[in-house]
């Protein structure tokens, strides 16, 4: 099995990854198109839920109309800035659980470490959708999705705005069986491990913390 990695280059999500980029973006502004890129993208995710057939009646006759199967979807964030996406989401599906994952970069290693998962219960039964604006060494997508893993989650595709090859290669190969959807693959990684040209630190961007 190996990941389908699909890059959704939408002139809408382009143009907006592109306003993520200028260095002069607000965080205000940043939090805004973080939502807007997640609604846009987040449609397109869940292209594949399944439908189910309804009796209805419209004003003219009765109808046989397609509805969502009410399959529960789970959206689970990785700390920080996983956040941004979570408004965009809640708001094409309103009924979706949240779960989050807590990982930061250790500033020297950039190895992935852990400080917080909280999943819904039923997370096994559910379908998973894993955010995060970035994905650069792989490290932290690779180390949350081991943990969704190990407490039930099967059915798992993850989103983020920005990839790096390397991430992308990581991941595919960690998680074979996990969808990747990006808006950009950039050209590589620096030497502290940050895409280039990216974005800078997505998460300091969003919440204004340098
Ligand atoms: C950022 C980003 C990803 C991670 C990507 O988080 O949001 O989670 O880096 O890097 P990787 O693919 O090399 O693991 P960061 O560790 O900066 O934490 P923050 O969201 O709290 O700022
Ligand atoms: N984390 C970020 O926020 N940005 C990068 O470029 C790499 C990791």
């Amino acid at each position: 099995m190996e990941s389908r990695i699909m890059v959704f280059d939408h002139p809408l999500i382009q143009h907006k990854i592109s306003l993520l980029r200028m260095k002069e973006t607000t965080s205000k502004d940043f939090r805004h198109l973080v939502k807007e890129v997640g609604l846009l993208m987040g449609y397109e995710v869940t292209r594949s839920l399944p439908l189910k057939d309804v009796e209805i009646e419209t004003p003219i006759c009765p109808a046989t109309v397609k509805m969502l199967k009410g399959e529960d979807i789970a959206i689970i964030p990785i700390l920080r800035a996983g956040l941004g996406f979570v408004d965009g989401m809640l708001d094409l599906y309103p009924n979706a659980k949240v779960g989050h994952v807590g990982m930061y970069r250790d500033p020297d290693t950039h190895e992935a470490i852990e400080y917080y998962c909280k999943l819904p219960e039923d997370i096994d039964k559910r379908r998973i959708v894993v955010v995060d604006p970035m994905l650069a060494t792989g490290g932290s997508a690779i180390s949350a999705i081991d943990l969704i893993k190990s407490k039930g989650g099967k059915d798992i595709c993850c989103m983020f705005l920005i990839a790096a090859p390397e991430g992308i290669k990581a991941l595919s190969e960690a998680h074979p069986d996990v969808d990747i959807f990006i808006a950009a693959e950039d050209e590589c990684l620096n030497e502290n491990a940050y895409i280039v040209p990216g974005l800078g630190d997505a998460g300091d961007r969003l919440f204004g913390t340098k």
